[in-house]
């Protein structure tokens, strides 16, 4: 199966970048402690797909998520909607910066691709 590459030191602090694995777009975001801390001070309770942040992330400071909609799958719009994370335009479901939904009709969180970091490369797949 095909493998993609990414050098992460390409994608700036707070900054979240697309790129195509398997046809399919997948979004790769380099997130503040700000971001993490507010990932992480999420209750849980009050998630539709309760997932804790660290079962999310390998790092806590780069979050991959294939970029599909669970609802009906239209690619949501990134670092938007009501959470600081995703949008989707198709019918408002809005993403948080763990790609949980948090608000809208997507049943599920953005899943999560197998992928491995070392050092500054990405290889998901
Ligand atoms: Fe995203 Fe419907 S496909 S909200």
């Amino acid at each position: 199966m095909a493998k993609t590459e990414v050098d992460l030191s390409t994608i700036p602090l707070g900054k979240t970048v697309t790129i195509k694995w398997r046809g399919k777009p997948v979004f790769i975001k380099h997130r503040t402690q700000e971001e993490i801390d507010d990932a992480n001070g999420v209750n849980l309770k009050s998630l539709p797909d309760p997932q804790d942040d660290a079962a999310r992330v390998q790092q806590p400071e780069w979050l991959v998520v294939v970029g599909i909609c669970t609802h009906l799958g239209c690619v949501p719009t990134s670092d938007s909607g009501d959470y600081g994370g995703w949008y989707c335009p198709c019918h408002g479901s809005h993403y948080d910066v763990s790609g949980r939904i948090r608000k809208g009709p997507a049943p599920l969180n953005m899943e999560i691709p197998e992928y491995v970091i070392e050092e500054d490369k990405l290889t998901v797949g």
